[in-house]
């Protein structure tokens, strides 16, 4: 049964609302089949529910607020030593910490991104700047960016919310630019984990002011949980660490954490389903009149409406009236409302989306 949708006219900032949602269309949150986070399409590692019952006895205790034991098996599956590690409250957390700690005086956004760049950067008071990536260059950067004056950048790779690659060349020089005059870059590989062989964190030891930020919502799927870390020279990390609030990362997300990273399996799993699954997604939205996918590396695809008939909004309200939450991109910096993003979720459900899209634009 086809649902009235009545919601308010403003885009929400994130995808994955589905709380608010569900309440404001009177639906039970499983009803929603959510493409609007990017969240891997397996669930969380099966490994976790036992390593929550293991820690559960451990809540009794303030959480190792060190997070020593997490910290380590960090620093052996990334081939850094522990001090390289600092372990956040969901990588945002790390965001805030970063635009707080650094105390830079401007910063630059390539742009689109994360809209809690942004706002971290406001709430410690920082100006920002933006270096605008265009339609033509697919939304990612193909050259290092001025830096107009800004002492610390943040930049995505892969870039959000395109998807695509940076190429190693590339990024080599974006550090030593930004490097080169004193700056910091903050490296946003939040979904990096599904391209782990093109991660920058090799190159860490030439670049002692650049931090890479991990998440563990997106790749392991807990994005309830919230953890995430950030990787870069011992001494930045400590001064990072010396103004975090403490315990901001709990005894069974840290548990957590220690589980994912166990299970290399899982991970290879997820690697072939999502490339897999990526591509016939890829074919299947481009098939559909007046859509463009641009290509990813990752569990999520940008896609353009290119007719008039749509905005994002109006697919967006048309795609919930048969309970498919779509994130309507309209309200990253630099696109517009003709733009719109779909994670990639398993086969059945890519399969339903592509039919109700379908359904509308044909
Ligand atoms: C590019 C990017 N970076 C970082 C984050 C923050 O993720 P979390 O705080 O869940 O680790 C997000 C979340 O949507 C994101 O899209």
């Amino acid at each position: 049964m086809k649902l009235s949708v009545n919601l308010p006219e403003k885009t929400p900032l994130h995808g994955g609302d589905v709380y608010h949602l569900a309440r404001t269309l009177g639906l039970d949150l499983r009803e929603l089949l959510d493409f609007s986070a990017n969240i891997n399409p397996l669930g969380f590692p099966p490994g976790i529910p036992g390593a929550v019952l293991e820690a559960l006895p451990e809540i009794v205790h303030y959480p190792d607020r060190r997070c020593l034991a997490l910290k380590e098996d960090l620093a052996a599956f990334h081939g850094l030593p522990p001090e390289e590690v600092l372990v956040g409250n969901g990588s945002t957390e790390l965001i805030y910490l970063a635009a707080r700690a650094l105390r830079p005086k401007k910063a630059l956004i390539v742009a689109p991104a994360f809209s809690e760049y942004e706002h971290a950067l406001s709430a410690a008071g920082v100006p920002a700047a933006f270096h605008l990536t265009t339609e033509a260059q697919n939304f990612t950067l193909d050259q290092p960016p001025e830096l107009q004056a800004a002492d610390l950048v943040f930049l995505a790779h892969p870039a959000s919310p395109s998807g695509a690659l940076l190429g190693p060349d590339l990024l080599m020089e974006v550090a030593a630019r930004i490097e080169a005059p004193g700056a910091y870059l903050l490296l946003d590989e939040a979904f990096i984990d599904f391209v782990e062989e093109a991660s920058f964190k090799t190159n860490l030891a030439q670049f002692p002011r650049v931090l890479i930020l991990r998440s563990f919502t997106k790749f392991f799927a807990i994005p309830g949980m919230r953890l995430g870390y950030l990787l870069g020279g011992a001494g930045l990390i400590e001064r990072l660490a010396a103004v975090q609030e403490p315990w901001s990362v709990n005894t069974l997300a840290q548990a957590m954490g220690r589980a994912c990273l166990r299970d290399i399996d899982y991970m290879e799993r997820t690697r072939v389903l999502v490339r897999r699954e990526r591509q016939r997604l890829l074919e299947g939205l481009a098939a559909l009149p007046g859509l463009h996918p641009f290509d990813s590396t990752v569990n999520y695809l940008l896609v353009k409406i290119n007719r008039p008939d749509f905005t994002a909004a109006s697919l967006q309200k048309a795609l919930l009236a048969q309970r498919i939450v779509i994130r309507d991109a309209s309200n990253f910096r630099g696109l517009d409302e003709r733009f719109i993003r779909v994670a990639v979720r398993s086969r059945e459900e890519n399969q339903r989306l592509l039919e109700a899209l379908g359904e509308l634009l044909r």
